[in-house]
């Protein structure tokens, strides 16, 4: 590897941060290029349970430089609580870096978020409050501030001369409180810029030295394809490009600069917050998913929604991204569970759909075609370790048929296999196939 990306195939929380914390042993950067504090990225190592937000997760593993580029919205309130928690646990963030170009989540972006949602009632999309949408909406509309103008005093009041009486009178006139006046706004701001001014610079020049004198960088995603604000199930979507695409813009690098990706898939699908998922499972089944997997949202706390695999959404993940293998997870979780099922196709009125339909009138009506496979039974507890570290032909044959079913049915190959939350409940295909 030299450069390599570890992107989402479903609705988020497909083990992205244990995969990316696993392969950042190898790394020399991470990149977070896409998304906030809306991310909720778990890593387990032994009995620390860490949940990352906005850093990239190389954080945990020293020596690596973690960067926050600047197609980031970043929130420094939740990135100071964030720092100070990594530091908590006796590691340096001292290899962060920060885009100068990034856009940052203000206070008024997070009110605007719970206007919004609250405006939308029902038909809420069930937003994480983390002002994602609204900040990338100004960033849009260029009425964004950005981590530079923190830099620079004058730049910031001036940017905020302008902006805070268009806030504070939007705000007002939807009845919200809460905004802080300028100047404590300002000075919060100034603040702020005083203590991660130090990690700031241009990201991009950053990343392209590193790729050009042959380092190992690795691109994290922060939400899943199905997520992706072009691609997803609009409006159900988070507000930026999740997909491998977005690192472009989102890290400031070419095309070319992406060699190797690999798309992570949970074992089965789960979602959160509202919005069409054929697979969904409102039965016994998916109860047991959801207390199994421990399906709850490591952002919010909600109860995620369980569903069987959807190959479907997995195979538009595969196109949209340029996906060379696949990291499938959670695996264990199916353990035991009898035979599961996947969906291969849609019927939609009748006709056969394999391409995953824009309209939500449509998809409402798609009823899943799903084949039946073998299943596999549970393992003793703490085996898991044990089992990984025989390699794949210690996995239960259902497992395996079951691996081999998502390669076939995708065109893609599998190169990590993931039964277990921990760094080496993982099997890493990569290493078997060098040392073989
Ligand atoms: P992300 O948002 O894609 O990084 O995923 P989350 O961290 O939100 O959710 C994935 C959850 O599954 C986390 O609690 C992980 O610790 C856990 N996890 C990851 N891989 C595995 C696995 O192979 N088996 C099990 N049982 N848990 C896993
Ligand atoms: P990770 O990094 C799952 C969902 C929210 C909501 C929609 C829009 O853990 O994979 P937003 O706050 O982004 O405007 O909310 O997107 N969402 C996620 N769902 N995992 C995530 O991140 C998510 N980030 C946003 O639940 O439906
Ligand atoms: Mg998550």
């Amino acid at each position: 590897m030299s450069t390599l990306a570890v992107v989402g195939t479903q609705w988020g929380d497909e083990g992205k941060g244990k995969i990316t914390d696993y392969l950042a042993e190898n790394a020399e950067y991470v990149v977070r290029y896409q998304g906030g504090a809306n991310a909720g990225h778990t890593v387990e190592i032994g009995k620390e349970v860490i949940a990352l937000h906005l850093l990239p997760s190389g954080i945990l593993r020293p020596n690596v430089i973690n960067v926050i580029g600047n197609g980031v919205v970043l929130d420094l309130e939740a990135l100071m609580k964030e720092v100070d928690m990594v530091r908590s646990t006796g590691r340096s963030v001292d290899g962060l870096r920060i885009s100068d170009r990034a856009n940052l989540v203000m206070r008024y972006h997070k009110l605007m978020d719970g206007m919004e949602e609250r405006l939308r009632g029902a038909k809420g999309v069930g937003t994480t409050g983390r002002g994602i949408g609204p900040c990338y909406s100004d960033k849009i509309a260029r009425n964004g501030i950005r981590m530079c103008d923190l830099l620079d005093r004058q730049a910031l009041e001036e940017r905020l001369d302008l902006l805070y009486p268009i806030k504070e009178k939007m705000l007002a006139s939807m009845g919200v409180e809460g905004l802080p006046g300028k100047h404590e706004l300002l000075d919060q701001l100034v603040e702020y810029g005083e203590i991660f001014g130090p990690y700031v610079c241009d990201t991009s020049v950053l990343i392209n030295d590193a790729i050009r004198s042959g380092k190992r960088v690795m691109f994290e995603g922060a939400q899943g394809t199905m997520l992706d604000i072009d691609h997803g199930t609009y409006p159900y979507v988070t507000s930026s490009s999740c997909v491998t695409g977005g690192i472009c813009t989102g890290a400031g690098v070419g095309p070319s600069s992406i060699q190797e990706i690999i798309g992570v898939v949970k074992a089965y699908t789960t979602r959160v917050g509202a919005g069409p998922f054929p697979t969904e499972l409102r039965d016994s089944i998916g109860e047991q998913l959801l207390v199994k997997g421990g399906e709850y949202g490591a952002t919010t706390g909600r109860a995620r929604r369980c569903g069987w695999l959807d190959l479907v959404i997995v195979n538009y993940a595969v196109r949209l991204n340029s996906i060379s293998s696949l990291a499938v997870t959670k695996l264990d979780v199916l353990n035991g569970m009898g035979p599961p099922k996947v969906a291969v196709a849609y019927d939609i009125d009748g006709e056969r759909v394999k391409d995953f339909p824009a309209s939500l009138n449509r998809l409402a009506r798609a009823r899943p075609i799903y084949e039946e496979l073998e299943g596999w039974e549970d393992w003793a507890e703490g085996q898991a370790g044990d089992i990984a570290s025989k390699g794949r032909g210690a996995l239960p044959k259902g497992m395996r048929k079951y691996l081999d079913f998502i390669s076939i049915q995708t065109g893609v190959p599998v190169s990590i296999i993931g039964i277990g939350r921990e760094r080496h409940e993982t099997i890493d295909l990569r290493s078997e196939a060098s040392r073989s």
